[in-house]
């Protein structure tokens, strides 16, 4: 028998102590608890599509293991598929890259890791816009660095005021962060603001980290735009993050990339090769035939994703104190419940977004994650990656619920 519990007493270190689990998953996993115990929960809260991995993609894995192609590969990715995200890039939008600015990594959010691993030194700061995807504080936070947050709003369809980020501009500034379409407000910044960040990023001689997952699920016969396209000046000093997960519905599989200045991707691949060597090769092998192989999988998913979010948007702006943006892509609405925030409903004081969220939660049975996990208070993530037939009723629940 032990005097005292060893656990609490152990060593944690000051980086593990800082950093909290993301909320999103947190969110997830209490749906998930629930489900399990039988509950009827519609989650509203997952960010991954919900279709299959395309068969041919599948089937690309099948063959790559049947072949053999089973041992480690080179650290930062098998040479084919860098040439495949040369390829695909150059294809998708236009933009030349040589192999040897290409790392290949376990996922995008690895990717972004080991982006901010190799930039970020101690009290460096990073521009980061708000909502924000959960994970971008966090690991600009494990780096030593600090994200400099700064809000957009709803009204302003989530356009930042560049006033505003020239103010935020410190000493300690090293890097802009674009996630163009946005998790989790499915925004797109217009022509006008990657023009300003572009020039903000010029004159301040700083990088633009460009996350690029959701490039290719754009509404409404969008063009993607990334400041990588706004000239070499401005190419040269942006980082791409990017990825299959959410483009082919390939989240399991866990293949991302950056695409840098060959220094920067030089040092990417060298702490990879430490930290986890290469992502696992199989999924390589799929990743190639994703992005080389028929592309109509990606437009089918489109499609479906741009018909739920027409039903969605106008669902959720005929209910009473919901404003809803339409999103001009990704697979999530994001609109501002401040109005119920300071409300009691059915008897259930709601003093925040998250207390709103577990009321939804408990009592109507529909999971989804409050704006404050986002770095914005007072709005709610709502993800369309379910079916139509799912959507409704939990509109239906959600309308009863507020009322
Ligand atoms: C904005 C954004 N970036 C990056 C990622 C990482 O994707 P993955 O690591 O699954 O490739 C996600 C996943 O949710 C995301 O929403």
């Amino acid at each position: 028998m032990f005097a005292t519990n060893p656990e609490d007493t152990m060593k944690i270190s000051q980086r593990a102590l800082a950093i909290a689990p993301s909320p999103t998953i947190a969110m997830s996993s209490r749906a998930k608890a629930m489900r399990a115990q039988g509950q009827d929960v519609i989650s509203f809260d997952v960010g991954e599509p919900d279709f299959p991995t395309p068969e041919n993609i599948c089937r690309a894995a099948c063959d790559a293991i049947a072949a053999g192609h089973t041992k480690y590969t080179p650290a930062a990715g098998l040479p084919k598929l860098k040439e495949a995200i040369v390829q695909a890039t150059a294809r998708d939008v236009g933009l030349q890259y040589d192999p040897a600015q290409v790392v290949v990594s376990n996922g995008g959010k690895h990717a972004l890791m080991n982006i901010w691993e190799s930039i970020v030194d101690p009290g460096d700061e990073v521009i980061v816009f708000a909502p924000y995807w959960v994970s971008y504080p966090a690991q600009i936070e494990l780096c030593g660095g600090r994200a400099v947050v700064i809000p957009t709003r709803g009204e302003d369809d989530f356009q930042p005021d560049l006033d505003q980020v020239r103010t935020a501009l410190s000493d300690r500034t090293i890097a802009l962060l674009i996630n163009s379409p946005s998790n989790p407000a499915g925004a797109i910044f217009t022509e006008a603001t990657m023009r300003g960040l572009a020039e903000i990023a010029v004159e301040g001689d700083l990088l633009i980290i460009s996350d690029e997952i959701y490039k290719h699920i754009l509404f409404d016969g969008r063009k993607h735009l990334s400041t990588a396209q706004l000239g070499e000046e401005v190419k040269s000093r942006t980082i791409l993050a990017d990825g299959v997960a959410k483009t082919y519905a390939m989240t399991g599989w866990r293949i991302g990339w950056l695409i840098a200045p060959k220094e920067i991707a030089k040092r990417a691949g060298d702490i990879q090769s430490q930290e986890t060597s290469n992502p696992n090769t199989p999924a390589q092998y799929a990743a190639i035939e994703a992005l080389l192989g028929p592309q109509d999988s990606v437009a089918t998913m489109r499609a479906e994703f741009e018909r739920r979010r027409d039903y969605l948007v106008p669902a959720l702006c005929e209910m009473a104190g919901i404003k809803c943006n339409k999103p001009g892509g990704a697979f999530y609405v994001f609109p501002d419940i401040s109005a119920h925030v300071g409300r009691t409903l059915n008897g259930t004081p709601i003093p925040t977004d998250l207390a709103l969220a577990e009321y939804l939660l408990e009592k109507a049975l529909i999971s989804a994650v409050p704006g404050s996990a986002f770095g914005s208070d007072g709005y709610i993530r709502f993800s369309f990656a379910t079916s139509m037939e799912l959507l409704q009723e939990g509109m239906r629940r959600l309308r009863e619920a507020l009322s």
